[in-house]
């Protein structure tokens, strides 16, 4: 494959912002974990995109803690931003907050860590350009996001010996 010219990672920066509204909500007028879940992965999607400029899919989704609520009404925020680009894979970060629209204070609300995968128009892998950290901080999440896709690739071994009772072939 050839090598495509390096991106920061500014370039793959997304704010989502959607007013929580009521058929997003249990009864006690708080936002469903699983709506939180399908934002986070549309965040993370876009950056993948305004990364690789290719279709995206998610392949893996890092656990997500939800630490407070977003409640009816409120802004829930979305912050995504590529972490690491590998071979066809990227790490995409996103961060949540809600803020409430008459105090204007904001909260963080959860976090994760999502790998998309680039794909062709055929469903081939494509390969995605390299990150290129220029911060101290884009090089230290570069540095752990290494680290995090090692764990993965584990655990994925792992998974597929459940599923189907066979071990991975190395
Ligand atoms: C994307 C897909 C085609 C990749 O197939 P695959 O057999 O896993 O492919 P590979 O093992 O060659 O891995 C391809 C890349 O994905 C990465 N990858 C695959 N599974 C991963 C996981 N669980 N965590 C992190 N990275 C993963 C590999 O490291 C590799 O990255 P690299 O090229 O940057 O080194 C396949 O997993 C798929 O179709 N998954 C479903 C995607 C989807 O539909 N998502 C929506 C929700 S179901």
């Amino acid at each position: 494959m050839q090598q495509q010219k390096g991106k920061h990672p500014s370039e793959s920066r997304v704010e989502m912002v959607e007013v929580v509204l009521p058929n997003d909500t249990n009864p006690l007028g708080t936002i469903l974990g699983g709506k939180v879940m399908h934002l986070i992965d549309m965040a993370g999607v876009i950056a993948a995109h305004r990364h690789s400029r290719s279709v995206a899919v998610t392949v893996a989704m890092d656990q997500v803690q939800f630490l407070s609520p977003v409640k009816v009404g409120e802004l829930i925020i979305l912050q995504a931003q590529v972490t690491a680009a590998f071979h066809t894979s990227m790490e995409v970060e996103v961060k949540v907050f809600s803020e409430n629209l008459l105090s204007g204070v904001r909260r963080p609300t959860s976090s994760a860590f999502l790998t998309f995968v680039a794909i062709d128009e055929k469903g081939q892998l494509r390969q995605v350009p390299p990150l290129i950290p220029q911060t101290r901080e884009e090089k230290r999440k570069l540095e752990e996001a290494r680290r995090r896709r090692q764990i993965r690739l584990r655990k994925k071994g792992k998974s597929r010996v459940n599923l189907t009772g066979r071990k991975e072939r190395t």
